[in-house]
């Protein structure tokens, strides 16, 4: 492509985003297609002959776009959101057109060290003490691992990373029994075994419980087990529960144990003054996660991962080839060694340009707005005789049921689960589930980047309509 037909189709495709997003309210929230309809318009070879970049727009949208969920639709209330913006698209396409590969500091100081500013910006933000140092990730996963496995290499003296994983049979890690997946994932290949991931109940607010903790942790050690690592959420995936940070990091420091914390959808609140009770007991924490690429208006991906002693992240992962040493080693961050991959994208472009754009003061307003309209949708769940609300609404997510009178619990829990399908099959809205304590329950998340009350009302209004005709 040469660069006068680059530039026309790079404004053309300006044109289709802006139009894409003034208009993706018209869309169904979620995609309808069965499986295998868009593998079926593919064509099974690939073309012998270049074909001019209108044939791929033309496809784009009449292949393509039936099959795309509208995460950016204000319409969305499932999972949690993976939120874009207007400036974080715009720092996209500089990181595309630039194209650098940030493995090393050499091969682009500028997004080493605009990384590792965004990160004390970060830090700050979110009030994690001033020693905390951090690296972009691409996943909250990816960092959870990064932690497990440092955890363990701390815990076996590093002799893990160079003996194999012939000791770690006996290692525990715990969490609560409402922890995300990406923990159990990260034990069974950290080689720790999912058999030594301990998950411990929680109180009725499905938060961990510390007394249960402490009573497993003592359990553990009596019978000849390793205690590793504790892994704390705030915001749970399923009712943004937060686990109690302080009596947990008591409890780790008493057995010399690793705390991570999995902030990934919730760490965005502690912008707010009024959610820094939920880091009461930072100065306990090893390694701290959140995902701007979730609630911080930044594209996906983009995980912050924080530690308080990045010497022993850099330990458990470096490795030096001879084509990665540099006359700088030891006098820059190197980030490769601070995580799984070696070739890194330079996501810090998309934190500067957000955090920029709207400034820490727009961020705090907007997340205020999205709290604020989950206590008004619980007001008005509240206010339904024939609904109920299923757990405390801490941030942006409200989880609840329809529970008309003269149905037993499995009845109401196929209703729901109806309910659920009929409404996102209706393509004005799409929320997700849980299971709590046996209950099906909807979970309605309100915090896409651009969701107002009056979405918010218009959803209620149709999901209460769609309840009582099933129950007519
Ligand atoms: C609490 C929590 N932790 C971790 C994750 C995983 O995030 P990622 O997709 O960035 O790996 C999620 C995903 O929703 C989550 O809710």
């Amino acid at each position: 492509m040469k660069p006068d037909e680059f530039r026309k189709h790079a404004h053309d495709l300006v044109d289709w985003m802006v139009g894409y997003l003034e208009n993706v309210e018209k869309f169904p929230v979620k995609s309808p297609v069965g499986p295998g309809d868009i593998f079926n318009k593919i064509p099974d070879k690939p073309p012998e002959h270049a074909e001019p970049f209108s044939n791929l727009m033309r496809d784009l949208d009449e292949i393509i776009m039936p099959g795309i969920t509208h995460w950016q639709n204000p319409n969305f209330f499932a999972y949690f959101p993976a939120n874009t913006s207007p400036p974080s698209i715009l720092a996209e396409m500089i990181i595309s057109a630039l194209g650098a590969q940030c493995m090393i500091w050499e091969t682009s100081p500028a997004a080493a060290e605009l990384e590792e500013k965004m990160m004390i910006w970060l830090r700050d933000m979110i009030g994690l003490p001033s020693g905390f140092e951090g690296v972009i990730q691409d996943s909250a996963s990816t960092a959870t691992l990064a932690a497990i496995l440092t955890a363990r290499e701390k815990k076996s003296g590093f002799s893990i990373n160079t003996e194999g994983a012939k000791h770690s049979g006996t290692l525990r890690v715990y969490c609560s029994d409402q922890t995300h997946s990406s923990v159990e994932k990260a034990v069974k290949i950290s080689g720790i075994g999912r058999k030594n991931l301990v998950k411990i109940p929680v109180r009725d607010d499905f938060s961990l419980d510390p007394q249960k903790l402490k009573t497993e942790i003592t359990s553990d050690i009596k019978n000849g087990h390793i205690p590793c690592c504790v892994v704390a959420t705030l915001g749970t995936t399923g009712t943004t529960a937060v686990d109690p940070l302080k009596e947990i990091g008591e409890i780790c420091k008493e057995n010399d144990l690793w705390l991570h914390v999995d902030a990934a959808m919730a760490g965005t609140a502690l912008i707010l003054s009024e959610f820094q009770w939920m880091l009461d007991g930072r100065e306990l924490i090893d390694s701290f996660v959140f995902n701007p690429h979730k609630w911080m208006f930044t594209n996906f991906d983009c995980t912050a991962y924080f530690v308080k002693d990045a010497a022993t992240l850099i330990r458990t992962f470096e490795i030096l080839p001879e084509y990665l040493k540099t006359r700088t080693r030891g006098k820059v961050n190197d980030y490769r060694d601070w995580g799984v991959p070696l070739g890194r994208r330079f996501r810090a472009l998309k934190l500067w340009s957000v955090i920029r754009s709207y400034g820490t003061e727009g961020l705090r307003e907007k997340i205020r707005y999205h709290i604020s309209i989950a206590k008004q949708l619980s007001l008005m769940i509240s206010n339904e005789a024939d609904f109920e609300i299923l757990a405390p609404v801490v941030i942006s997510v409200v989880c609840f049921r329809f529970k008309p009178a003269g149905f037993n619990e499995e009845q109401i829990n196929g209703l729901n689960e109806r309910l659920n399908h009929l409404l996102n099959d209706s393509g004005k809205l799409y929320l997700s589930h849980t299971v709590l304590n046996g209950k099906y329950t909807l979970r309605m998340v309100t915090a896409q980047t651009n969701v107002t009350l009056e979405h918010v009302e218009k959803a209620w209004a149709l999901i209460i309509k769609t309840a009582r005709s099933l129950n007519s």
